[in-house]
């Protein structure tokens, strides 16, 4: 994880490097350019940051990576030549400046570390601080294994499943959420604590669980607390099964059209669980995959323009 962390860091500020050695000897600095090769793509806040400034065109898209602005509409932050080697060398330090700035909020947020699912500094995980401990363990974890090395307590709750007169995944759906989002719903349905683990053990061994302790904070962020699951997308069904039948589901060997970050190149089988449609098709508890390290909702490919949704449908 260090080495793929390190190599992210190194990456990203090649990538910021690469246009501040173009601009090195241009005469002003076109802050246009700082499209950053696809890099950022998408990553808005940043590009305006930067001062940005393409009308609507705000950031490259896929199929024209290196599209600029149009000269009509693009801020041109005008630095005038006086004494040459001076101001090229306080570009230089310029650029570096604003690539170190622009490289640390994204580096900084590319894992579980300091996400919605970072626990470690809760009143409650005070002795060890652990990161992965309220839901996975080493050794004592749950046997049925709902995810790797399941420890935290699973919901019990009967669920009503998603149908619809036109839902082909009917056949294959499970009764009962299966795997991974169970695993989601044992926190998100509010039913259980936070910090209860299946044995009533918690991280150190003392007894820290119990369904009134540490309840899913925010109301907003709980799905299907009513046990009412066909109101949300459908999940726990053979997907693979669901794009033979019908048409407008791509195939899972497509290549995944929006993919950014470390998805480029996979296709939608690389959102699937065993073939199966799960709450982590969509979003990465981890927040690592794709788009997951900086979107609000650590989805893997980001929605702008719905683009999660036209991974898989063709609409
Ligand atoms: C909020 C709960 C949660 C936390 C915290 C968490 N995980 Fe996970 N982890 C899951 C779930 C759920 C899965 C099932 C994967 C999926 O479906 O995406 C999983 C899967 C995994 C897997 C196997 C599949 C994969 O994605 O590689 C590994 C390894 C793993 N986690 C390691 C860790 C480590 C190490 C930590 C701490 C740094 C951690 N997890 C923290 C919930 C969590
Ligand atoms: C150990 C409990 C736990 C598990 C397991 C868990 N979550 Fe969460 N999750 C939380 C908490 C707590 C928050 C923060 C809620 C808040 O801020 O109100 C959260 C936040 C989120 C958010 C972000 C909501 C926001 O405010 O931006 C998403 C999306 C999410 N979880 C999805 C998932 C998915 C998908 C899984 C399973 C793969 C999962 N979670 C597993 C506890 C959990
Ligand atoms: C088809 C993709 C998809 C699936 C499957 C999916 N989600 Fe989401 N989820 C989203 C999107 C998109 C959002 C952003 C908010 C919105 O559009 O309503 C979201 C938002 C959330 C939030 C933030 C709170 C909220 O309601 O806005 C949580 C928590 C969450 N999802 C958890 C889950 C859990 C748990 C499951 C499985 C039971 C799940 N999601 C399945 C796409 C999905
Ligand atoms: C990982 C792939 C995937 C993603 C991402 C995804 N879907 Fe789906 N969705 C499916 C599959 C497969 C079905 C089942 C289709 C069927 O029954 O024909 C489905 C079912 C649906 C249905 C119900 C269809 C029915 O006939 O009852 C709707 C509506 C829907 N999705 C909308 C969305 C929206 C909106 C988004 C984006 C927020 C989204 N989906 C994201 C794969 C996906």
């Amino acid at each position: 994880m260090t080495t793929a962390f390190d190599l992210n860091l190194i990456g990203r500020f090649v990538a910021l490097l690469l246009p501040a050695a173009e601009l090195r000897d241009g005469g002003n600095i076109r802050q246009s350019d700082m499209n950053f090769g696809g890099v950022v793509r998408g990553q808005d806040k940043v590009l305006s940051r930067a001062g940005q400034n393409c009308g609507t065109e705000t950031m490259p898209s896929k199929a024209a990576p290196n599209k600029r602005c149009s000269t009509s509409n693009e801020t041109k932050g005008k630095i005038e030549v006086t004494t040459r080697t001076k101001v090229k060398h306080m570009k230089q330090i310029k650029i570096l400046l604003l690539a170190a700035a622009l490289a640390l909020p994204l580096v900084a947020k590319a894992d579980i570390a300091g996400s919605k699912h970072d626990f470690s500094t809760n009143s409650w995980n005070t002795s060890r601080h652990t990161m992965c401990g309220p839901c996975h363990s080493i050794h004592d974890t749950d046997p049925s294994q709902l995810v790797p090395l399941w420890k935290h307590a699973t919901t019990t709750k009967t669920f009503t499943m998603y149908d619809s007169p036109s839902f082909d995944g009917k056949a294959t759906q499970t009764a009962q959420p299966s795997g991974a989002s169970k695993a989601c719903l044992s926190c998100h349905d509010g039913s259980l604590a936070v910090n209860q683990s299946f044995d009533g053990s918690y991280s150190s061994g003392s007894v820290v669980g119990g369904v009134t302790n540490i309840q899913m904070v925010g109301v907003s962020r709980q799905i299907a607390a009513d046990g009412n699951l066909s109101a949300t997308h459908p999940i726990s069904f053979d997907y693979t099964d669901v794009a033979s039948k019908d048409e407008f589901i791509k195939a899972p060997s497509s290549a995944l059209t929006f993919a950014t970050g470390n998805m480029v190149g996979k296709t939608v089988n690389d959102l699937l669980k065993g073939g199966k449609m799960e709450c982590s098709s969509c979003h990465d508890v981890h927040k690592q995959k794709g788009a997951a390290p900086t979107d609000t909702f650590m989805r893997i490919v980001r929605n702008d323009y719905s683009e999660l949704c036209r991974s898989c449908h063709i609409k």
